[in-house]
């Protein structure tokens, strides 16, 4: 398709979830159209989060619940899969069924959402993706993405690596890859692969998946470490709660973590800098959870007919080393 042709169709779907949900609004308030859209002035969202895999996950959350449920003008109805496309699926049928005024998705996969989005789409229900992406055809089917650039974290944790441990020297890395499908793992191999290959020292030599789970990660490891155990340099861990469980299978082994293995990770949950803090882990790329105020002024706005930006970007660092983390410590929220 054409990018002008692609344009005039993303305009005109944000211009469509304006009506609806300003329209949705009005109905509720009186009109005897017979559709039972929103409690009063309330903005009805169903919310399907993907699980609790990670701390990063609870902190995302408790901000959505905290920020939607602490304002009178929302009604809040949440959803947890358990890490199933399946679950998500059924939320979503379900949200559509008792005509939310908005549908917010962390969606755990990538791929498979063409049909139900359709149906959200034919009942009038915008649909905000949230923290993780999705790969549609028709990019109509959701109106916003509110969440970080996936591929930027990979970069950004292979160039603070590379820094860290010098160009020149020679780097075997292995790789905990998040939820295989999700673009949070796809992007971040990504990124971070494209990093590395600009540079001859360094190896990735071995990839897979730890599921964004601590216990996995730990497995994972294990595995690794039982494999290559003398020739790893360096772990890269595409969330922390993999890194951490990475951490406890390295001390197991017998070396130390952040010393022996140089240890990376993305999220920024609180046990990670304390890890950095103590010297066992060495670099946190940022990814911000708290999307709960982001999402309610997306949908405050969407209702008062204004235009939402297609991507709602979040603000994110880099901690590099003991000092950066103890200074961010104290006000980490999550
Ligand atoms: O989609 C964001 C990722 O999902 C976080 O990095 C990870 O911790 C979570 O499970």
């Amino acid at each position: 398709m054409g990018k002008a042709k692609k344009g005039w169709m993303l305009l005109i779907a944000s211009m469509l979830a304006i009506f609806l949900l300003a329209g949705c609004n009005s109905e509720s308030s009186g009109s005897s159209g017979g559709t039972s859209k929103g409690k009063g002035d309330k903005i009805v969202v169903g919310f399907s989060q993907i699980g609790a895999e990670s701390g990063w996950r609870t902190a995302e959350t408790d901000s959505i619940k905290k920020t939607l449920g602490n304002d009178p003008q929302f009604e809040l109805k949440f959803s947890d899969a358990q890490q199933k496309q399946e679950n998500q699926i059924k939320a979503l049928r379900s949200f559509i069924a008792q005509k939310v005024d908005l549908i917010a998705l962390a969606p755990v996969v990538e791929s498979g959402w063409e049909t139900v989005l359709k149906e959200a789409k034919n009942a009038g229900i915008p649909v905000i993706l949230l923290d993780r992406g999705i790969k549609v055809k028709d990019e109509s089917l959701y109106t916003s993405f509110i969440g970080s650039d996936f591929i930027t974290e990979g970069e950004n944790a292979a160039k603070e690596l590379i820094n860290l441990m010098g160009k020149d020297s020679k780097v075997n890395i292995v790789e905990l890859q998040g939820t295989v499908g999700a673009s949070a793992a796809n992007d971040r191999m990504a990124g971070f692969a494209k990093e590395i290959k600009a540079n001859a020292n360094y190896k990735i030599i071995k990839s897979q998946t730890g599921d964004f789970t601590r216990t996995k990660g730990k497995e994972v490891m294990e595995a690794f470490l039982k494999s290559d155990g003398d020739n790893i340099d360096a772990v890269y861990a595409h969330n922390d709660d993999m890194a951490l469980g990475a951490i406890q299978a390295i001390e197991e082994y017998g070396l130390k973590p952040g010393k022996d293995i140089k240890v990376v990770s993305v999220d920024g949950i609180k046990d990670i800098f304390e890890a950095v803090i103590a010297g066992k882990s060495n670099i946190i790329v940022e990814c911000n959870p708290l999307l709960g105020p982001q999402l309610a002024q997306a949908a405050k706005d969407l209702k008062a007919g204004k235009e939402i930006e297609r991507w709602i970007k979040t603000d994110e660092d880099v901690f590099v080393g003991k000092e950066a983390a103890e200074e961010a410590l104290s006000s980490r929220q999550y």
